[in-house]
């Protein structure tokens, strides 16, 4: 991909799943990479595990940090870590996520406000801290923020996340018509159904036919996406081939929206 060697890379949620592989393929591209993550040993793994890459740079450059972005002390301590790490930030893959099933009718508000925090004001707090990064340094960006098909149309069981998705489309919107002006470009990415730890964890009281009889009646290409497929999507949303993609969403789903 062109113009990701020597990018200095800040990907939250990089200790696991999707964030862990856009970690690898920033790598693999000759990036330098800070990883954020809630829980300080699977950070400390998943560095571990990068940091033995063979690269074609030869050299890697990968270090985490562990902190909760729902909080303005947690999402600050990422953003300025990552800046001393790297002496700057010149893609933001604001990844970091969670999400369980329950039913509307028995949300609690405890439940709807720690989504929402982590999904949408984590995905606010880190984005702002970065983008006023970008904007005082006057050299522009790069900013992903992560969405879902979930943000695009109301899976049963899923109203806080869903709403959370959907308010990062918006968010993604405007902070594209704000930061524009300043050579940042801002995107969202909108997976589908990806094989992750997260959603291993939420199909872990689903029988086995269910799910893979949801990959066949709900996917087109007839299985779940891979994190490796997603991190291609990053990838080419932060590259010089993605100059002039601006204020919009890219879905990877294997046709899901696309049926009727
Ligand atoms: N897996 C899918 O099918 C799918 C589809 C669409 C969107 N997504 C989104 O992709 C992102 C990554 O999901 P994944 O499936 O790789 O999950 P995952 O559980 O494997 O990884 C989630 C990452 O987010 C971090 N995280 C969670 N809560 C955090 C918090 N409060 N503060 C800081 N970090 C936190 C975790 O430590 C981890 O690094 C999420 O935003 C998720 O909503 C996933």
């Amino acid at each position: 991909m062109r113009g990701l060697a020597g990018k200095r890379v800040l990907i939250s949620g990089g200790s696991s799943g999707i964030g862990a592989a856009t970690a690898r393929r920033f790598l693999e591209e000759g990036a330098h990479v800070v990883l954020g993550g809630l829980d300080q040993a699977e950070v400390d793994r998943t560095v571990g595990e990068l940091s033995v890459l063979s690269v074609p740079s030869g050299s890697v450059s990968v270090t985490g940090l562990a902190g909760d972005v729902s909080s303005e002390g947690g999402a600050a301590a990422l953003v300025d870590g990552a800046i001393s790490a790297l002496g700057g930030i010149d893609v933001l893959v604001n990844n970091a996520g969670t999400a369980w099933r329950e039913p509307f009718l028995e949300i609690t508000p405890a439940h709807w406000d720690r989504i929402i925090s982590v999904n949408l004001r984590g995905m606010f707090l880190v984005a702002q801290a970065a983008a006023r990064h970008m904007v005082e340094r006057g050299a522009g960006g790069v900013i992903l923020n992560m969405s879902s098909t979930n943000g695009l149309g109301g899976e049963a069981d899923y109203a806080h996340y869903n709403a959370s998705k959907g308010g990062v489309l918006l968010l993604t919107k405007t902070m594209a018509v704000e930061l524009g002006r300043h050579g940042i470009r801002v995107n969202a990415l909108c997976p589908g159904y990806i094989k992750t730890p997260l959603n291993a964890q939420i199909s872990s009281g689903l029988a086995d036919d269910f799910v893979s009889g949801y990959e066949r009646d709900h996917i087109p290409l007839g299985r779940a996406g891979l994190a490796e497929e997603v991190a291609a999507g990053y990838a080419f949303l932060a590259s010089d081939d993605a100059s002039f993609v601006h204020g919009t969403e890219l879905v990877i789903d294997g046709g899901q929206l696309a049926i009727m």
